[in-house]
């Protein structure tokens, strides 16, 4: 049996960084308690671990109230409060086709049953979607632009700080979805003028499932779309309107948040350039090693500037899902194949009527002897793919 190479960081991260599995052990052991509810010592202390790893994403953030940082169970979680709590009846929002299904079916589903219209920026052949296209389609009823950082089908970092200044000047709330992006490259509320930010615990920030969050800058209030226990001041009969409390609803995953704040402070402790770098690194030789096979297409990686290390591609006359299957079994390579859960960048790019392509998501623990391993088996695919179409020429 061959090693196991796990190239499928892009849907989450694994394996985790020693550290993460350590501490979630030592603390569920120790302080597996309902941190907020009451006052004795291990409670206390595992109410500091949740406070402290607001602080800790607050800052990583650039945010600068940690008690807007508030915490979901993932992304998909976050992004619905956001989308469900801001926009109502006769608002107008835009988004891009770069987006996952967790923002386009919260989206939809506004439109569809609650009145809202929404606006969808397509993105250039390179993967990019053009900041001067926003202001084209604001409208007086303009609420929301929700975009996402870091596509998780092509892998390009969309321009954001040039996005959110157009909505800052025009007084539109400006959300992104920092899902592929957060634990890759820096992300910065100010800097990039940023209003609300949604992101999941288990992919590039290496914590476990079931952990994510959003985090609001001041001034914005998200309605409250769920109510329940909070924890604090039990008499009171409605949800309470004040952050964190106001979007989080019930016991929170504390193993979550404890597993989150290890990886996060590994994250920190390697520094994201480095990873970045080392990941790049490994992208760029996958796609060098490729792009000239014949009978492999990739997609949009002629330039990896602005890129993070998602590499999409097919064998010509395969269906994703069978090259998929092949690198599992005779190859041991664990990849995802199909939409990906974002139909329109599919049906941009034109992988749509083919179900889709096969995706690598490159993560820190992966190394060049995996790419060689990847790039090898590409190559033997496509040159087994030839022999079945042209079987003289075998
Ligand atoms: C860009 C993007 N947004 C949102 C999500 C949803 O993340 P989660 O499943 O953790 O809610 C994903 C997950 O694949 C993603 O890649």
């Amino acid at each position: 049996m061959k090693d196991f190479i796990y190239l499928d960081n892009g849907a989450t991260s694994f394996p985790k960084p020693e550290e993460v599995y350590t501490y979630m052990d030592q603390y569920y052991r120790r302080l597996g308690v309902n941190p907020g509810r009451s006052g004795y010592d291990i409670c206390m202390e595992a109410g500091e671990v949740v406070e402290d790893t607001r602080k800790t994403l607050t800052n990583f953030f650039n945010g600068t109230d940690p008690d807007r940082l508030c915490f979901s169970y993932n992304a998909t979680d976050a992004l619905n409060l956001i989308i469900f709590g801001i926009l109502q009846e006769g608002d107008h929002a835009i988004s891009t086709t770069i987006e996952h299904n967790s923002i386009l079916r919260p989206l939809y589903h506004q439109k569809k049953y609650g009145g809202v219209e929404v606006d969808y920026i397509p993105f250039d052949s390179k993967g990019f979607v053009n900041p001067d296209d926003f202001p084209k389609k604001f409208k007086t009823n303009t609420k929301l632009v929700i975009v996402n950082h870091a596509s998780n089908v092509i892998g390009t970092i969309q321009p954001i700080k040039e996005i959110g200044k157009y909505c800052q000047d025009h007084g539109i709330l400006f959300a992104i979805d920092v899902s592929q992006s957060a634990g890759k490259i820096p992300i910065d509320m100010e800097e990039q003028n940023i209003d609300i930010i949604a992101f999941t615990g288990h992919k590039s920030l290496l914590g476990p499932t079931g952990i994510g969050g959003l985090y609001v800058r001041e001034g914005i209030e998200i309605k409250h779309t769920r109510a329940g226990g909070t924890g604090v001041r039990s008499a009171v009969k409605t949800h309470l309107d004040e952050y964190p409390y106001r979007l989080e609803y019930g016991t929170l995953n504390t193993l979550g948040v404890a597993g989150l704040s290890a990886g996060l402070q590994w994250v920190l402790e390697q520094g994201l350039d480095n990873l970045h770098e080392h990941e790049m690194k490994l992208m760029s030789k996958l796609r060098d090693d490729l792009q000239d096979v014949e009978g492999v297409t990739l997609y949009v990686q002629d330039d990896l500037k602005d890129h993070i290390s998602i590499f999409l591609f097919n064998v010509d006359g395969m269906e994703a899902m069978n090259t998929g299957t092949i690198l599992d079994v005779d190859y041991n390579i664990a990849c995802r194949t199909g939409l990906h859960c974002a139909p329109l960048v599919h049906d941009q790019i034109g992988t749509s009527e083919i179900h889709g392509a096969v995706r690598f998501g490159i993560g820190p623990f992966n190394t060049e002897e995996h790419i060689q391993t990847a790039v090898q088996a590409i190559k033997d695919i496509a040159e087994m793919q030839k022999k079945i179409r042209n079987p003289r020429n075998g």
